[in-house]
C-alpha cells in the first residue's frame, strides 16, 4: 500500500511517500481504506526524534493516529460495523502512528455523519477522545463555568464545543488573532499569558468553577489560583503539574477512563449543528512535509488532515 513514512528522524523533510505492507484488522479492530488523516503536534514531536516516545518507534513509521474512511475488513470480536461503513476514529494510540496511508487499523471510532466531509471526520478522531475525556474528568456539566487555557487549537477547538454542549459557560484564551475564532465556537474569548487573572474577573463576576490547561505554557498556577483549588484543573501538556497538584491527564497510555465514546456524541452533535471540527487546512499525502511544517507550531485555528482520494474504479462494461 501507500503511505507517508520516515526512516529517519528529522526535519518535516524526512517524510517521504513510499509503498509499506498493508496491515490487518487484529481483535477488536476495523481496517479502513483511508479518505483522511489528521496531523498533529505530537506526530511532529515523534518524527523529529524530540519525543521521549520517538525511540520506541519501529523504523519505518507511518505518522498520525486519526483516520476516516470506508471499512474494508472487520476483525474479530466487532459487532455494529460491517464493511463499507464509513467511519472515523484513531488507531491503538499506543501504536503510536499508522494513519497515513492507503489503509488504516483503527481501534475506536464512531459512524461518519453522511454530511460530515472527509477531512473533518479524519482529523477528529484523539483530539474528540482527549476533550471529553478531560471534560469527564472534571465533570463539566449545565451550569458549569469551565475556563481552558490554549482554547483554539486541535484540542482545544473541540472541548469549547463540547462544553458549550453540556450547557457549559466556557472561558476561552487564545492569540490576540484568535478572539473572534473562539467566539465562533461558543466561548468567551480572551487572549492568554501574563494577567488572566484580572481578565478573566472582568469578563466574569461569578466564580470559575473549573480550568483546563491545553497549552502547558505554564499557567497553572494561575488557574488554581483562578479557581481556588488545584483538583479544579486538569491539564494534559504540563508535565510540572504535580508540583500545583494539578491532575495531568494522558489518557489510555496513563491507564485513565478513555474519552473514546465523545466520538458519537460529536457525530450526533454534528448532524445538530452544533458541533464542527475546524480545519485550519488540508493537504494531500504527497504535502506531508508542508503540513508537519505547520503543526510545528505558529498561530491555530482548530486542526491540521491530509486528503486521500478514492481509489478511482473502471465501471462495469
Ligand atoms: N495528554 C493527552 O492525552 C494529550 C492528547 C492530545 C494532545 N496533547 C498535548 O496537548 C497539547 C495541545 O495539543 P493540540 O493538538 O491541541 O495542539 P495545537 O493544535 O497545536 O494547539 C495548541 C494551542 O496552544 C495555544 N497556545 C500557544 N501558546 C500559548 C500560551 N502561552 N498560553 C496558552 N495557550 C497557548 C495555541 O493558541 P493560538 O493558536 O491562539 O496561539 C494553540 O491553540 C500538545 O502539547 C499536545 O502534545 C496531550
Amino acid at each position: 500500500m501507500f503511505a507517508v513514512q520516515f526512516d529517519r528522524f528529522g526535519s518535516p523533510e524526512v517524510l517521504f511517500l513510499g509503498s509499506l505492507p498493508e496491515p490487518h484488522a487484529g481483535q477488536g479492530e476495523v481496517r479502513v481504506r483511508v479518505r483522511a488523516a489528521g496531523v498533529s503536534p505530537v506526530d511532529v514531536g515523534l518524527r523529529a526524534g524530540r519525543s521521549p516516545a520517538s525511540k520506541k518507534l519501529a523504523l519505518p513509521h507511518i505518522p498520525g493516529v486519526d483516520a476516516a474512511g470506508v471499512v474494508d475488513e472487520v476483525g474479530p470480536g466487532v459487532t455494529g460495523t460491517a464493511v463499507g461503513d464509513e467511519v472515523f476514529g484513531a488507531v491503538d494510540v499506543s501504536r503510536l502512528g499508522g494513519a497515513s496511508a492507503e489503509f488504516a487499523v483503527l481501534a475506536f471510532w464512531a459512524a461518519k455523519p453522511a454530511s460530515m466531509p472527509w477531512e473533518e471526520a479524519g482529523a477528529s478522531g484523539t483530539s474528540v477522545e482527549t476533550a471529553t475525556r478531560v471534560l469527564d474528568l472534571l465533570d463539566v456539566r449545565e451550569g458549569t463555568t469551565l475556563l481552558i487555557d490554549g482554547a483554539a487549537g486541535g484540542v482545544g477547538s473541540v472541548a469549547v464545543q463540547l462544553a458549550v454542549a453540556r450547557g457549559a459557560r466556557v472561558i476561552g484564551t487564545g492569540s490576540p488573532a484568535n478572539q473572534a475564532f473562539l467566539a465562533s465556537l461558543g466561548a468567551i474569548p480572551t487572549v492568554y499569558g501574563q494577567g488572566l487573572p484580572e481578565r478573566v474577573r472582568a469578563l466574569h463576576d461569578g466564580r470559575v468553577d473549573l480550568a483546563l490547561d491545553l497549552a502547558g505554557a505554564g499557567s497553572l498556577a494561575e488557574l488554581v489560583a483562578i479557581t481556588g483549588s488545584a483538583a479544579s484543573v486538569v491539564t494534559i501538556a504540563d508535565f510540572t503539574a504535580s508540583h500545583h497538584g494539578v491532575r495531568l491527564s494522558r489518557g489510555e497510555l496513563g491507564g485513565e477512563p478513555t474519552g473514546r465514546h465523545g466520538l458519537a456524541a460529536a457525530a450526533a452533535l454534528f448532524e445538530e449543528g452544533r458541533f464542527r471540527l475546524p480545519l485550519q487546512e488540508v493537504f494531500s499525502l504527497a504535502q506531508a512535509p508542508r503540513a508537519h511544517e505547520l503543526a510545528a507550531g505558529g498561530p491555530r485555528q482548530g486542526k491540521i488532515a491530509l486528503a486521500v482520494p478514492p481509489v478511482l474504479t473502471t465501471p462495469a462494461a
